[in-house]
């Protein structure tokens, strides 16, 4: 199979952008951050748009973007936490490109969740245990979508370089 595209899936807080950035720079690939696609095309941030036409408007119009970026190639493309989560994202994305879940325990997700200051709608506000129980509830809810990726990746000890062969183990790149 000839790979176009590259979509990097997981929980908000997974490391999807850092590691698309740094596959975008090793591989020569493009790199976009769907969200920040998002904020581009629908002019606002997430966090507004959120907070003025709720989470169900949102799925909507996330769906439109990824639909976009599946026109593309030689593409790297960092999800939101929910897209293979909702309408057909996750087959679609099958279908045109590897999909690989970068895997990591509620434990590393609740820390860098917390060391972080990008404002995100669904977890705003939340820390300690009540951070912990809402990943613990939503990664459980979550997972049976995730794992549907073609490659699972533990994220904890896996390193660019295991991820550039795992790619290139997994069929031949477009030039
Ligand atoms: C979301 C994750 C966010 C963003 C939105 C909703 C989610 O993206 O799409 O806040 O439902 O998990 P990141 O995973 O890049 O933080």
């Amino acid at each position: 199979m000839e790979i176009k595209r590259i979509f990097l899936i997981g929980f908000m807080g997974s490391g999807k952008s850092t590691l698309g950035r740094r596959l975008s720079h090793e591989m020569g690939w493009h790199f976009e951050d769907l969200d920040d696609l998002f904020e581009k095309k629908y002019q606002t941030s997430i966090e507004t748009y959120f907070k003025t036409l709720g989470e169900e408007a949102f799925r909507q119009a996330e769906k439109e973007v990824l639909k976009a970026v599946l026109a593309e190639e030689r593409i790297i493309i960092a999800t939101g936490g929910g897209t293979p989560c909702c309408f057909d994202n996750l087959e679609k994305m099958n279908a045109h490109g590897l999909t690989i879940y970068l895997k990591l325990t509620v434990d590393t997700l609740a820390k860098r969740l917390s060391g972080t200051r990008q404002v995100r709608p669904l977890v705003k506000g939340k820390s300690g245990e009540e951070l912990i129980a809402y990943i613990t509830e939503k990664l459980a809810e979550r997972e049976p979508f995730y794992e549907k990726a073609n490659v699972v990746v533990d994220a904890e000890v896996l390193g660019v370089e295991g991820y550039i062969q795992i790619i290139e183990a997994s069929g031949s790149l477009m030039k």
